[in-house]
Parts: C-alpha cells; structure tokens; sequence
C-alpha cells in the first residue's frame, strides 16, 4: 500500500514538473531571490534608466521582475508595446487595483487608474468625444488667450516662469472645464486641486503603503495601531474630493442662476438633461472634470519646463525657431494656431521636447488580464506591464544621438518628415493612451511659437557676472518634473514688447 501510495506522489510530481517545464519559460531579468524576488535590485528613482541598461544587459526587448511576488513585465522597444500594449490591446488594457490611493484615498473617480470595465468605458467616451482631433480645436482660443496672458506676465516676473506656466495652465483648465475664471493668484479652486494633487503624490508612491501589498489591511479599524495609514488617506480622502465636489457645484449653482458660461461640464449636463438615452450619468461629468485639473496641469508644465531647459542646452535650436518665426511673421504679428502649417522647425521642436525628457517615463503602468506569450517567453496573468517610453523615446536605433536635443532629426527638407516615428509614445500605449493629448500637444505648441517669437531664453548671470550652468536635473515621479532651475528671459526688442503689450 506505501508503496502504491509512494509511486501515485511520484507520478503526480512528474505531471506537475513536465506541466511546469512544458510553460515557455519568463522573460530574462536580474536573478530573484526567495519571497522577495528581485526588490534589491530595483533603485528607488530613475527606474526606468535602469530597466533601459537590463534589457541591453539581457538583449531582450522584454524583461521580467518579480517583486515582493508580483510579476513586473517590462517592454524596452516599440515592437514590444506595438505587438503588446497596440495590437493586443484587449488584453493588455486593465490597470492594477491601487487599494491605498483608488480604494482608501477615493481616488476611484479617476479614469487613469480605473480598472478596465464598463465603468473607464463611460468615462473613456467622455475625453474621447471632448478630446478627440477635431473636438480639441476647440480650446484652442482658451490656449490661445492663456498664452497672451503668460507674454505679459513674463515681462514683468520673467523669474517666475515656472509659476506662470502653472498659472496659465490652471486658468486654461479651470474656464474649459468648468467656466470658472482663476483668480491671478491664490485661487481657491486651484488651491484645492493642488492639495489633492499633494495628497495623490503621497499616497501613489509604490512599496510605501503595506496595504497596497496586502490588500487585506484595509478592513483595520483606523484607532488600530499601525492603521496610520487610514487616517492619513481619510485626510487625503478629504482633498480628492474637494477638487471633484467643489468647482461642480459652483458650476451647477451658476446654471441655476443662468450665468454658467459654457464649458466641458454645462454642455455636457445640458446634454443629459435633453436626453433619455445618454450613455452617462451626471457623476460621470463630475468625475471626468474633477480628473481634468490633475491629468492635464502638471504635465504641460513639466513639458514647458522642459522646452526652456531645451533652449539653454541648445542655443542654435532657438535661433533657428526664431529665423523661422520671423520669416513668418515679420514681427508684425503674435503666432496663431493659423501659422502652424508654415512653421514646421517649430513644430519639429516641439515634438523634440516630447521626446528629449519625457514627462512620464512610464506612461501609466498596464495590466495583462489572461497569460500570454512573445517572443517565446510567458507573460504571466496579471503581471503589471510597463511600456518604457523613457527606453523607445531614446533607443539610438531609431532617434540617432537620442540624449542630444535636435529638432532637425524630425526633418527632411525643411518639411516634418513622416518617416521619423511621431513621440506619441510620450503619451502612452493603446487603448489607454492620453485622451488629452492633442489638447496637451496645441497648448505647448502656442506657447512655444509665442515665446520664441517674442523672447531670448538664456543661461541666467548671477551678481558677480558669471553664468548660471543648469544642472539639468529632474525631479523623479510618475509625472518627472525639472528641478527649479534659473534663467533669464527677455524680450527680443522693443517691437516684441509693444507686440505682447497690445495683444490682450
Ligand atoms: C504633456 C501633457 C500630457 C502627458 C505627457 C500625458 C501623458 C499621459 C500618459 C502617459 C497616460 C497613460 C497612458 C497609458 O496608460 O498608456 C495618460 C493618461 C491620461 N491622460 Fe494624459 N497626458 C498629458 C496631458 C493630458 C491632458 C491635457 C488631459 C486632459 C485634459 C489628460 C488626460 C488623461 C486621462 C483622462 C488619462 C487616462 C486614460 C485612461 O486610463 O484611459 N492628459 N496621460
């Protein structure tokens, strides 16, 4: 009988191991130890630099992690997230479950990091209706107007730059969104978005929150010791709310009296109430303008920031958008969303700034619902999937020099040249990718053309005449923003500043 027994284990323990065996195997990557996997090797910042040097280390366009037991897999070419995040799209879609920021902290409203489902679906159909190519054209007056008022505020606080890129972005999203005018400084409902968007910074930092590793602890009581953490996303809670709850009802309180100017959120309850059959509910307006703020400020600043880091590294770059400009304009004229055909060097710079430091080198992480293979390696169910745009935006095979700020590479006789893959991966992978991103592309375009048509961007010289050198730092994150840097911008001449006094 013991042996009958014996032999029954030994069978079933060879089925398991040819079972086992008979799986491709994972993709490479750094060795895993027991438990913990590979969470040693994976630096706290910059990870995406990291990832980028593995998959030369390991030549493989596709690495994979394991960390704390989750399955990390990591695509480092765009024939892997084309084959993966484009064309299997519909398996590659979902998002992890967050429970600190989504669950606790009531991040839920946010379509970013929503799982993918009828609800995102809803909300999905919103931006894309508001945000597709055509439909953003419409915001491009707003664009247009945010740009002027930053001209003027530069020639009075040029050292502020940083603030005023933030401050046109605000008043940009804020009066499209909601029809609300931001107050020159220290807006109310600006000051609640920034809040929440400190209280999202804290709580979305991966490995901090145990609850994020064992979803279990949510249900602790929050006087429980060690459930700190349930008091402080209370808190946080609180703020996440306040930017979706509170402009909506000034909005709504504005509609009641009839003063509501039009926006995102009047037209689209408007619409609701002359519908029996709308596909969304008055939450969904709610809650796709509450996202709006977070997704769309700190981004375009960071790409702003980014593009005058740009002109101090590379001074040619600037001169030459500028003879172009010129050329166009005379100086007779402020640029116009109408210049844009007739400005391709300033369009090819734009695109460079996308993809010299990108704001979000990660996109936003994916989720695989079913296991997978490419390249004869298993893509296990449920691993988190990372497009690294960081890695694509700069592979040397298809952005020659890709650490080198160049406009000219997106050219070809002094046309854009089609041939050179767009940097939309700046902007992430499939059906997740940036609703917001033609809208994000036209207001960095305008201000680009409008500074450099009436500014000089320069190195900054401190009291004893010698030049500030930039560090050309970033500050990592999901959204990397530069490092406060100094520089001086002034105006290009008389003529500039009487262009720039007379357009508002
Ligand atoms: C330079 C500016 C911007 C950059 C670099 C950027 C980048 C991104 C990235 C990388 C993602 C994740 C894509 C993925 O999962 O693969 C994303 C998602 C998203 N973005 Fe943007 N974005 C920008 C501006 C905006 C603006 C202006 C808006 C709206 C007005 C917006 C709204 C959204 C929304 C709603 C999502 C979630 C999409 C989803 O999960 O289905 N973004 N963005």
């Amino acid at each position: 009988m013991s042996v009958s027994l014996f032999l029954l284990a030994a069978l079933l323990l060879l089925v398991l191991y040819v079972r086992k065996s008979s799986k491709p195997p994972l993709p490479p990557g750094p060795r895993k130890l027991p438990l913990i996997g590979n969470w040693l090797d994976v630096p706290a910042t910059f990870q995406w630099k990291t990832y980028a040097r593995w998959s030369k280390k390991y030549n493989s366009d596709i690495i994979h992690l394991n960390l704390l037991g989750k399955s990390i897999v990591v695509l480092n070419s765009f024939a892997a997230t084309d084959e993966l995040l484009e064309k299997r799209s519909s398996i590659y879609s979902d998002r992890e479950d967050f429970p600190m920021v989504n669950g606790l902290m009531g991040w839920d409203f946010n379509a970013a990091s929503m799982r993918y489902g009828d609800e995102w679906r809803i909300h999905r159909r919103l931006f894309n209706q508001e945000f597709n190519v055509r439909a953003s054209r419409k915001y491009e007056s707003r664009e247009l107007l945010g740009t002027r008022k930053l001209l003027q505020r530069l020639i009075s606080h040029p050292d502020m730059f940083l603030t005023h890129f933030r401050q046109m972005m605000s008043e940009v999203i804020l009066s499209s969104t909601y029809g609300i005018e931001a107050l020159p400084s220290d807006d109310p409902y600006v000051e609640l978005a920034d809040e929440a968007m400190r209280g999202l910074a804290a709580g979305n930092v991966p490995g901090v929150w145990l609850v994020d590793i064992f979803p279990i602890l949510k249900y602790l009581p929050s006087w429980f010791p060690g459930a700190g953490f349930k008091r402080k996303a209370l808190e946080w809670r609180g703020w996440a709310r306040g930017m979706m709850d509170v402009p909506f009802a000034e909005t709504k309180r504005q509609m009641e009296l009839g003063t509501a100017p039009p926006s995102y959120t009047v037209d689209y309850l408007r619409a609701l109430e002359d519908s029996n059959h709308a596909f969304y509910e008055e939450y969904h307006v709610k809650a796709t303008s509450g996202i709006m703020f977070a997704a769309g400020t700190d981004t375009i600043v960071s790409s702003l920031g980014t593009f005058v880091l740009a002109m101090l590294a590379n001074p040619e770059a600037q001169k030459k958008a500028q003879e172009e400009l010129d050329s166009v304009l005379s100086m007779q004229a402020l640029p116009t969303f109408e210049d844009r055909e007739s400005l391709p060097y300033v369009s090819a710079l734009v695109k460079e700034v996308l993809r010299w430091e990108n704001v979000t080198p990660f996109a936003v992480s994916h989720r695989v619902t079913v296991e997978d293979e490419y390249r004869g390696y298993r893509v296990p169910a449920g691993s988190v999937v990372i497009g690294n745009t960081w890695a694509l935006l700069h592979d040397e095979k298809v952005y020659p020099d890709p650490h080198s700020f160049k406009p000219e590479r997106w050219l070809l006789n002094g046309r854009l040249n089609p041939a050179v893959r767009d940097p939309e991966a700046a902007f992430g992978f499939g059906r997740r990718q940036c609703p917001g991103k033609h809208m994000a592309t036209s207001s960095i375009w305008i201000v680009v053309a409008s500074m450099l048509a009436t500014f000089d961007i320069s190195k900054a010289v401190d009291a004893e005449g010698r030049v500030v050198e930039p560090t050309y730092e970033y500050i990592p994150g999901l959204v990397t923003t530069p490092v406060p840097f100094q520089c001086a911008i002034k105006p290009r001449g008389p003529q500039a500043a009487a262009l720039i006094q007379a357009s508002l």
